[in-house]
């Protein structure tokens, strides 16, 4: 079966998706029939459905995502430009959480969101690790302190610029200044040989922050712990990690304790006109 299913009785030949395609990998013939897909455009095509999401008569599908199964698109819920910015802007970096575990239907609903990020081209190779539990979490805490702890020792000059001893004074004081106290912990993992491997992730991880702050949980970028990710084999070892992946980025995530009254100022955006 090809790859790409016209449907000639529904399509208007209106040419939207030879216009839309990002590969270029279909054309109008001058016979006035539907569109059809040129020579090696099944090993060109992304994939990206972009054909099945123009057309307005749901003529197009592709076989491994037919038209009737990709929703239509409902203009009614979509934010507008007021509403994205307010949620923009009033995102914190949560690090105060209330005990209340996060379910993980929850985690399953944030991720079935960010799923939808971009990705170079529509490669989609972002992987998901949730670790769900204080308790879990605050074992990968305690990893990533025995590794300050061994950068500490051998004066690894990173201690002091990340102010190391600071943080192992906090833990052994009963404080978590690298996962907060987090009650989950999401991780994105990535085939190690894929170039967009941090970008995608990257992306993909501000699209849940951003759910998050919508779903009324809070999260922060944990940093600290993926530098010691990098650089610790018995964070790796904890990890598990499909073979060939390697950690990404890592939010903390759960329910705010502390509740924000204003938003705090930011540098004026640096902008230059050509
Ligand atoms: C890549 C990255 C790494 C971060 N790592 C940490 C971290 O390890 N611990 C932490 O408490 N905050 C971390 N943050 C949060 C920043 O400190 C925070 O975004 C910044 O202070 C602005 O605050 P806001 O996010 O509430 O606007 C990180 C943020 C980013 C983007």
């Amino acid at each position: 079966m090809s790859l790409f299913q016209i449907d000639a009785d529904k399509c208007k030949k209106d040419g939207l998706c030879v216009m839309e395609c990002p590969v270029g990998i279909l054309e109008m013939k001058e016979d006035g029939g539907p569109p059809s897909p040129l020579p090696l455009a099944e090993r060109i095509c992304l994939r990206c459905g972009h054909c099945v999401a123009v057309c307005p008569t749901a003529a197009f599908s592709l076989a491994t995502m037919p038209a009737e199964e990709c929703p239509p698109v409902d203009r009614e819920h979509l934010p507008d430009l007021e509403q994205y910015g307010a949620l923009v802007r009033t995102r914190r970096s949560i690090r105060v959480y209330r005990r209340q575990p996060v379910e993980r239907e929850t985690v399953e609903q944030l991720i079935d969101i960010a799923r939808y990020a971009p990705t170079a081209k529509n490669s989609q190779q972002v992987g998901w690790l949730a670790v769900l539990g204080a308790d879990e979490v605050r074992r990968f805490a305690s990893l990533a302190v025995d590794w300050m702890q061994h950068l500490i020792g051998k004066r690894d000059p990173r201690a002091r610029a990340y102010g190391m001893t600071g943080v192992v004074r906090a833990w052994e004081a009963g404080n978590d200044a690298v996962l907060r106290g987090a009650p989950a912990l999401i991780l994105t993992h990535a085939p190690a040989k894929y170039a967009g491997a941090l970008i995608d992730s990257t992306i993909a991880l501000t699209t849940l922050e951003l759910a998050a702050a919508a779903a009324g949980l809070g999260a922060c970028w944990a940093g600290f712990f993926m530098l010691a990710a990098a650089d610790w084999p018995p964070i790796l070892d904890a990890l598990d990690l499909p073979a060939g992946e390697t950690p990404t980025g890592a939010l903390m995530l759960g329910y705010p304790k502390l509740r924000y009254r204003r938003i705090p100022g930011r540098k004026p955006a640096r902008i230059t006109w050509r």
